[in-house]
């Protein structure tokens, strides 16, 4: 881990036998907004210990850990962490990409790496344009909205579709499927295990039936492209294939729909901003990197540890998880200026982007997507919904919820253009 690692002559001790201070996330009061808690955590150490591992705070070492690749991503122990045993379920677990390591990895980016390229995103911008505005269209007449359910939730799933090549009168079963396969990611998974069981087995077969249509008649979509896809005759096999359009399916939807809700949930509170935007829709690319790092959808990742590792003086024993938070490095006076405020105009600084698509080999695959998907859509809802505000309760996801945004957003505007 660069310069970090320890010195030979420095005393290395193992992090388990280090005082440190304890974070019981589940401590914190429910409805209370977790970042304030984190980051004032984060002021006082690097590092903290856990329910299920060491969560780290600093842009510097979030960085480092999620660059080092012996951290190996979590989502590969997530069953065993989080205490699941149906055999059933163990069984027809899909490895997915985000649980791939080393050459395997590579060689899956390598394959799919055009078909997720700005320019295959920029494709789907006026695609995406005609979706927004068909939204609003729905909207508008009333000068009232639920922007989570109205706007958000249905926004990503006819991209998806479009890039994939799916038939439109599925966007609702992709909807469903997405949001049940990523209850796997949260705190309550236990519970959810045969809603994420029935989502999986649907997604699967109905993946399956796609990419068979798409072999005996190719067309100009996402399944086409990865079927071709091919590198020094090197090829994605059925099952890879499967994998990949899933991790579309379930890593594409719920992420963008509540990155969207959480921006525009946080410009109610700066009406200012959201004007500035209205009358200058080119600032779009610098206010969506801003928002996102002010207020995450995805908050921290996970890894563990491959082999016994040596950071910062600390041992950490092969097996080790710790937890990155995406959320306290987006906030890190080390990196960002006067972090705590917003400026939708904040120009961003190429060695420190925000973290809220993470870092390292798994840096999301989707963010060229993400990126225009939120371009595109927020200046439209800045000038077609005028003097945006509340009205009514905003209702937050439940803090256990590992995507985490509105699921009520009730707004008023002026009805308008
Ligand atoms: C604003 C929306 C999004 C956010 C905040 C987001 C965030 C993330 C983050 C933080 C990771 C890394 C997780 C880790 O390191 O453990 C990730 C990985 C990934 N994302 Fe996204 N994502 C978004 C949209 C998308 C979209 C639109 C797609 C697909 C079209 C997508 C597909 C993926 C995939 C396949 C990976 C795994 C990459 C790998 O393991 O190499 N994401 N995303």
């Amino acid at each position: 881990m660069g310069d970090r690692t320890t010195d030979p002559a420095t005393t290395v001790r193992s992090v388990h036998d280090v005082d440190m201070p304890s974070l019981e996330l589940l401590d914190i009061d429910a409805g209370q907004d977790p970042r304030g808690q984190l980051r004032g955590q984060a002021a006082d150490a690097w590092i903290v210990r856990g329910a299920f591992g060491y969560l780290i705070f600093r842009y510097d070492d979030v960085t480092a850990v999620l660059r080092d690749k012996r951290w190996h991503n979590a989502v590969a122990k997530l069953p065993e962490m989080m205490g699941i045993t149906d055999a059933d379920f163990l069984g027809n677990r899909r490895v997915s990409i985000l649980a791939t390591e080393g050459d395997m990895h590579t060689r899956l980016r390598r394959l799919v790496a055009k078909a997720f390229s700005p320019r295959s995103a920029d494709r789907l911008r006026p695609f995406m344009r005609e979706v927004v505005n068909d939204l609003v269209d729905q909207v508008a007449p009333s000068g009232r909205a639920d922007i989570a359910t109205d706007i958000c939730e249905p926004y990503p799933i006819p991209i998806i579709c479009e890039l994939l090549g799916a038939p439109r009168e599925d966007w609702q079963l992709f909807s469903r499927w997405a949001e049940d396969v990523l209850r796997i990611f949260n705190a309550t998974v236990l519970d959810e295990l045969d809603v994420i069981k029935k989502a999986q087995s649907e997604l699967d077969e109905y993946t399956r039936g796609l990419i068979a249509a798409r072999r005996n008649d190719p067309r100009d979509d996402l399944i086409t492209d990865l079927i071709a896809a091919e590198e020094e005759g090197d090829r994605l096999t059925t099952d890879e294939l499967v994998m990949m359009v899933n991790a579309v399916i379930v890593g594409g939807t719920d992420t963008t729909r509540n990155q969207l809700g959480c921006a525009v949930g946080l410009l109610t509170d700066h009406p200012d901003q959201w004007r500035l935007l209205e009358q200058n829709p080119e600032i779009a690319p610098n206010a969506v990197e801003e928002l996102m790092r002010y207020f995450g959808a995805v908050r921290g990742a996970g890894r563990f540890a491959s082999e016994d590792i040596v950071y910062r003086d600390l041992l950490f024993p092969a097996g080790t998880f710790v937890f990155p938070s995406l959320s306290t490095a987006n906030f890190d006076s080390a990196v960002f200026d006067g972090p705590d405020t917003l400026d939708i105009t904040r120009e961003p600084v190429k060695q420190h982007p925000q973290m809220t698509f993470g870092s390292g080999i798994h840096y999301c695959l989707g963010a060229s997507l993400a990126r225009a998907e939120l371009q595109e859509a927020l200046p439209i809802l800045a000038r077609r919904m005028p003097d945006l505000a509340v009205d009514g309760a905003i209702e937050w996801k439940p803090r256990t919820t590992a995507i985490f945004g509105p699921a009520h957003l009730p707004v008023s505007f002026t009805p308008g253009r």
